[in-house]
Order: C-alpha cells, then structure tokens, then sequence
C-alpha cells in the first residue's frame, strides 16, 4: 500500500493510502479533532460513524466524520479540538 499527501492544520504529512482521516490525525499525534460547547476537546469515541465526536473540516466542509472518511491525496483537514 503506498502513501499519500495530506494537510493537517496547514501541515503536511504522509499517510497511508486507504487510512480514514481519524487514523491519519491519530498518528500524527492529533487526539482534539473538535471543541464541546463548553470549549473541551473531543476526539473519536465510536469510530463506526455514530457519535459525531470526530467531526472536522475536510476541503472546506464542516462536520465531516473523520472516521468515515478515506484520505484522498491533498486533502485539507481542519481540526479546532
Ligand atoms: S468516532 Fe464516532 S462518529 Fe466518528
């Protein structure tokens, strides 16, 4: 399986072809994908496309679940956990 270019908050990192955003941002050390309401930081909690605790931005659209997402090559992933 080969890798592919993303961006994480403007950074760019090497993933592997066919990760979900969640597994990307992960393995960058990204654990706060969104802020609560009340300003916490959430992350993944079901990674089955449930709980909306994993949303962030892809390519400029808001509240995507990024463990339901596969990276594509150049995507823009925005996070604010
Ligand atoms: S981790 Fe629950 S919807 Fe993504």
């Amino acid at each position: 399986m080969g890798k592919i270019a993303i961006r994480i908050d403007g950074r760019r990192v090497q993933t592997d072809e066919g990760n979900t955003v969640a597994a990307a941002l992960i393995n960058e050390g990204v654990w706060g994908f969104r802020r609560s309401p009340q300003g916490e930081s959430r992350g993944p909690l079901c990674a089955m496309g449930i709980c909306f605790e994993c949303r962030v931005t892809i390519d400029g659209e808001a509240h995507r679940r990024a463990c339901m997402e596969i990276c594509r090559a150049e995507m823009e992933v925005a996070t604010d956990g």
